[in-house]
Formats: C-alpha cells, sequence, structure tokens
C-alpha cells in the first residue's frame, strides 16, 4: 500500500527557513521503502545542524526513503544518495522522492563491502546512514565501506542513527578493527521537538565517528 508522509524542517514563521519533504513509502515492501524512526532523527540532526552541510559533499549510505540526505541538499549540500545495488525498486523509488520535492540528488547502487569504479570517486565529507546497523552479519560490510569513504577524506566524518538493540559491543569492536572512533554518542530523543517524538518508540543512539588517526589511520 502506497502513503504519503509529511516531515517538517523549522518553520517559516519563526524564521523563514524552514521546509517540508514529502516522502513516498510502501508499508508491506522492502525495508527500504519505509522511514524508520532513525531516519527521522538523523534528519532532525542535519536540520539542526544545517549551516554544517553548506558546500559539503554527502553520502547516504542504505538510504531507502532518503529523508536526512533530502534534508542535507535542501540546505546547500551537494547529495548522492545510495543503497543496495541489487534492489532496483529502492533505487527508482529514491528518484521519485527527489522528483516530487524537486530536490537534485545522484542516485547509485552502492552495496557495502562491494566496489565499483564510482565508489572511489565519492570522497564526501560527511556520510550519513540511518538504521544501517540492523543485521549484525551486515555490519562488517558496512564498516569496511564506511572505512574507505573516510580514508578518501579523512577529515570526513559518518554520522549514523541505530537502535541500541543493534549490538554495542560489536560496533566497539569493529570501529577498532576498521581504524575508526567515535567522537560524540548522543540519545537520538535528547534533541528532537516534542512535536516529533509522539510517533517514535524504542532506544535509538545517534555516533559521529571518525578515523582513529592515533591507532592506525594516519591522516595524509
Ligand atoms: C532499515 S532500512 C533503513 C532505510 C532508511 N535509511 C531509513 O532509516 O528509513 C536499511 C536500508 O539499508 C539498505 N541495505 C541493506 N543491506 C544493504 C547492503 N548490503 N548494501 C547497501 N544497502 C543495504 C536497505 O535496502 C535499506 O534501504
Amino acid at each position: 500500500m502506497t502513503t504519503f508522509s509529511d516531515h517538517h524542517f523549522g518553520s517559516y514563521e519563526d524564521t523563514g527557513d524552514g521546509f517540508s519533504i514529502t516522502i513516498i513509502e510502501n508499508m508491506k515492501e522492502e525495508y527500504g521503502l519505509f522511514v524508520w524512526p532513525c531516519s527521522i532523527i538523523l534528519a532532525e540532526y542535519v536540520w539542526q545542524q544545517r549551516s554544517r552541510y553548506t558546500g559539503t559533499t554527502v553520502v547516504e549510505l542504505g538510504a531507502g526513503t532518503s529523508l536526512p540526505g533530502l534534508v542535507a541538499a535542501k540546505v546547500g549540500a551537494e547529495v548522492t544518495l545510495t543503497d543496495d545495488s541489487n534492489r532496483s525498486e529502492v533505487l527508482i523509488h529514491m528518484r521519485r522522492q527527489c522528483d516530487l520535492n524537486n530536490i537534485k540528488c545522484k542516485i547509485h547502487g552502492l552495496t557495502w563491502g562491494v566496489w565499483d569504479t564510482h565508489t572511489f570517486s565519492l570522497c564526501p565529507n560527511i556520510i550519513l546512514g540511518a538504521d544501517v546497523l540492523y543485521e549484525s552479519c551486515a555490519f562488517d560490510d558496512l564498516f569496511a565501506t564506511v572505512a574507505f569513504l573516510l580514508q578518501s577524506n579523512p577529515s570526513s566524518v559518518f554520522i549514523t542513527t541505530y537502535h541500541n538493540r543493534s549490538g554495542h559491543h560489536l560496533i566497539g569492536f569493529l570501529m577498532v578493527k576498521w581504524g575508526l572512533k567515535c567522537v560524540k554518542l548522543l540519545d537520538g530523543f535528547t534533541f528532537m521537538p516534542s512535536s516529533k517524538t509522539s510517533s517514535l518508540s524504542g532506544n535509538i543512539q545517534l555516533a559521529e565517528i571518525v578515523l582513529d588517526t592515533a591507532n592506525g589511520n594516519k591522516k595524509n
């Protein structure tokens, strides 16, 4: 069943710089055709830190309905939305989200742990990933891709939201394995406006992850 959800950022009355994004969802289909709570929280974080995005290049991994990436594009970033290359219906859906909202983004298949020539050319300043740490068997591939992208631009950062159930120990272990470190860890609900939390539940964390230059990953 196809539905539309509207997501508001800021307020025209207060600041004049707010906007809304409409997302097409399909509840019965793939994971990537539904706006997961982690996506709402990450999108709000992008909005609240919008000055950070001006003039940057952003890659969203496992973007699905792509709300965080669309907000980043609205506030001035050059955005590439990516999802599993094997899920063409998700990639087609991402194009629809951009067209519906009249937002320009590049869209590419990017399967975690798989490298193609396009992946080598990305070099983002900021990597976004909402609810991409949900299947522990895929964590290693995801971290391999994140580490590669961070190494391609050593001042870059991976900003991710995930459910606490997703295995803190494994995440900690894989950060060490891939030469990464967490520089910020927030409870996702601490910065959400109350108007947005009523429909959300769970224990959602937001982490900012960078290369651990002191332990193996040297900046060039
Ligand atoms: C739980 S959904 C989250 C979607 C969206 N980020 C959100 O929060 O609404 C996980 C997303 O990761 C994508 N994904 C899963 N495995 C992947 C892989 N191996 N490579 C790339 N993307 C993958 C799925 O297609 C899906 O869009």
